[in-house]
């Protein structure tokens, strides 16, 4: 069986389809609008349940509204337990506002609302971690709630995989010299897997090669992966070599939630002992699939489709 725990952000995505993004002080006319699930750790949990997880649970908070009830039931549908999904009646459910242009780049601007109450666990969260293969973590929430959780994952020795995203910028540029860092210190000691693409590792390290900072940041964590986009993911690990694996090229409409797709499904596959080189190959083709549909959440292959895509008998 195969348990994947996820604490993080659930959004409902407000995003415009346009040619091209307005610059500031600009106004551009879309040419479509869709509201669709979104949030980085509710991504991360279907990606995780499509891919084939035996259970995913969800720990999270959305608003007492109608985004709130369409997250919950969305989340379900595609079968992610809720359990532990509370509903707050102090905020609204978090909002993403996403703008989506005609490569499938994106700009978001996120309103946390009810993510934001995320500070601490809550009766019954350790209880789940605990008893989970793997915790998948974000930085959409308060830090403090991510570390509670990564530490309670620690003391019940579960796997921990965190996204640094949204990044925010080292006040040093140097993530070896911490004080005043925006990941805390024993954050970053109770993870296992750190998973930045390759501009969050550059903000985190302040350096751009991706090489160069995925070994910088194994000074703080032993494994990672930085995801390249179209060109892949790098894998570093304290004791093995560096591992390359190409992405499959692919015509993007909507980056939005890739990454996402990305760690979701990784998870699932080292989970159930996959080898790393197998699972980023298995973890690119899922986001490749995402990337040509739009959208987050709703754009996340099963695992039906991821196989015959890696097995070349896709239709
Ligand atoms: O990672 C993609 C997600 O980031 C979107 O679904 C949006 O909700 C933002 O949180």
């Amino acid at each position: 069986m195969t348990h994947i725990a996820v604490l993080g952000s659930t959004n409902m995505d407000l995003i415009a389809y346009v040619a091209k993004a307005p610059q500031r002080g600009e106004t551009v006319t879309g040419r479509e609008f869709r509201t669709l699930p979104g949030g980085k750790g509710a991504n991360q949990a279907v990606a995780a349940a499509r891919a084939g997880a035996d259970n995913v649970s969800m720990i999270g908070a959305v608003g007492a509204d109608a985004f709130g009830t369409q997250l919950r039931s969305a989340l379900e549908h595609s079968g992610v337990d809720t359990d532990l999904l509370r509903t707050v009646d102090t905020a609204a459910t978090g909002t993403a506002h996403i703008v989506v242009d005609d490569e499938g780049g994106n700009a978001i601007v996120v309103i946390p609302g009810a993510n934001g109450t995320l500070t601490a666990l809550a009766p019954g969260d350790e209880g789940l971690i605990a008893s989970a293969d793997t915790l998948l973590l974000q930085l959409e929430i308060p830090v403090e709630g991510v570390l509670a959780a990564a530490q309670a994952a620690r003391r019940h020795g579960v796997r921990t995989v965190l996204t640094p995203a949204p990044a925010q910028p080292s006040p040093s540029s140097q993530l070896r010299s911490s004080r005043g860092y925006p990941i805390p210190p024993e954050l970053l000691a109770a993870i296992d897997l750190l998973v930045p693409n390759e501009h969050e590792a550059a903000t985190l390290t302040g350096i751009t090669d991706p090489h160069a900072a995925a070994k910088a940041l194994l000074d703080q964590v032993p494994e990672v992966v930085v995801t390249l986009g179209a060109r892949g993911s790098l894998y570093a690990a304290r004791d093995a070599e560096p591992v390359l694996v190409e992405a499959p090229h692919v015509t993007a409409v909507d980056t939005t939630g890739a990454g996402d797709t990305f760690v979701g499904t990784l998870a699932v596959a080292l989970t159930q002992g996959g080898s790393m080189p197998d699972a980023l190959a298995w973890a690119s083709t899922a986001a490749a699939l995402s990337v040509q549909r739009p959208g987050a959440s709703a754009s996340m292959p099963y695992r039906s489709e991821i196989d015959n895509e890696a097995n070349g008998t896709a239709s």
